[in-house]
């Protein structure tokens, strides 16, 4: 891909990702996504945002061919497929500065080896003029590491945003088009890195309401031409109550955790509360991600496997503490063969989840008439507990 123009003197550069499928080794990326950098020339002196993931280094370094200076390099986040180039571009221009936060610096350092004496730390507001452009430092933690800021371009109304708004998309256009898809890729984008930090997130979403934004220019996917679209997501992501939704992650070996799941997600649907099941052994883990952004309570349902939880189990139970959803309500059902210590091992995965435990339903081998009542009457309970909570 070549350099873009986004408006006069600013630029997109970077590289689409068509075929990545899996983010951090962990994240599946159904749309591939991009890694973008931005490039501003002022009149006395030229910027460079951001850079690309390291094995995009050919690509993103002929993108500066016909660059002549290089004053400026703007480091937003320390992560890799951010940094990642940073002693290449240091070794083209180095005369350039490398910009970011003093606990940016540390990590440049550890990350990248990037010897001392490039360095220019900024303050939390602090401006760096280009000339007839002027760029404005915020910082904002959390967003997704500790060290993040945003950089807004005052005289273009730009946000450059790094990894805060940022979707996992791969499109040959470069602004939002549409919205409806990019929704759905930034929930997922939510959910997986920036859940964990709600709180932080919507200090910083305070942080940016004085500022005029007409472009918000992210860090992955397209740029927002309609900042309000993305902003009002967030605030409903990161600010919004818990809505009437069990999530249920499940699986079974032996079809009896299955007729389980069949009845109870029968018996909610039933009492009027949504259900979003997803089957461990299929799914795609990010969607299940993006449904504990909204819900109020979470059901594991699995089997017991050599005296414990299914791995499958255990994973998605480790994943949603670890991202730490706003759910108020958590319980398990299953099946077991002979006995176990499946609840007393799941409770103790989820430290991170302020969650009030509702009893668990386990029943010995193929449920009976009895296990399914007990089901009905669960269901009956987190469909009373999310009315008496105001969840809709
Ligand atoms: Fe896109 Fe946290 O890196």
């Amino acid at each position: 891909m070549l350099r873009r123009k986004i408006k006069e003197n600013i630029y997109w550069m970077g590289s689409v990702d068509w075929d990545s499928r899996l983010f951090d080794s962990l994240i599946p990326l159904p749309d591939g996504t991009s890694y973008n950098a931005y490039l501003i020339k002022g009149s006395e002196k030229t910027a460079l945002l951001d850079t690309d993931e390291p094995h995009m280094a050919k690509e993103f370094m002929a993108q500066l061919e016909g660059v002549s200076q290089l004053d400026y390099i703007v480091s937003q986040h320390a992560e890799q497929d951010h940094s990642g180039i940073i002693m290449q571009v240091l070794e083209k221009f180095p005369e350039a500065k490398l910009v970011c936060t003093p606990k940016a610096k540390g990590m440049l350092i550890d990350l990248l080896h990037v010897p001392e004496d490039y360095f220019i730390t900024v303050k939390d507001g602090e401006k760096l003029s280009l000339g007839d452009k002027t760029l404005t430092f915020i910082h904002t933690p959390w967003v997704h590491w500790p060290e993040t800021m945003v950089s807004y371009l005052e005289e273009d109304k730009i946000l450059f945003s790094c990894d805060f708004f940022g979707s996992h998309i791969a499109s040959s256009e470069l602004f939002v088009t549409d919205e409806g898809r990019v929704y759905e890729a930034a929930k997922r984008y939510f959910a997986e890195i920036m859940m964990p930090f709600r709180k932080v997130i919507q200090k910083n979403l305070a942080k940016l309401a004085d500022y005029d934004i007409e472009i918000i220019a992210p860090g992955h996917g397209q740029l927002f031409p309609r900042p309000k679209f993305i902003i009002d997501a967030y605030h409903e992501w990161a600010l919004g109550t818990p809505k009437n939704t069990v999530v249920l992650p499940h699986v079974s070996m032996h079809e009896s955790t299955q007729q389980m799941v069949d009845h109870f997600v029968t018996a909610l649907v039933d009492k009027g509360v949504r259900v979003e099941p997803f089957n461990l052994a299929v799914t795609d883990i990010g969607k299940l991600a993006i449904s504990l952004v909204d819900a109020a309570t979470i059901v594991v349902a699995t089997p017991t496997v050599l005296a414990g939880p299914h791995p499958y189990a255990a994973y998605a139970t480790f994943l949603a503490n670890a991202l730490r959803p706003n759910a108020k309500f958590l319980s398990i059902i299953g099946s077991y063969g002979w006995g176990g210590k499946t609840v007393e091992t799941l409770a103790g995965m989820i430290p991170n989840l302020k969650v009030e435990i509702i009893d668990p339903v386990l029943c010995k081998g193929v449920p009976r008439e009895d296990t399914f009542t007990t089901l009905t009457n669960l269901a009956g309970t987190i469909a009373e507990k999310h009315k008496e909570n105001g969840f809709v």
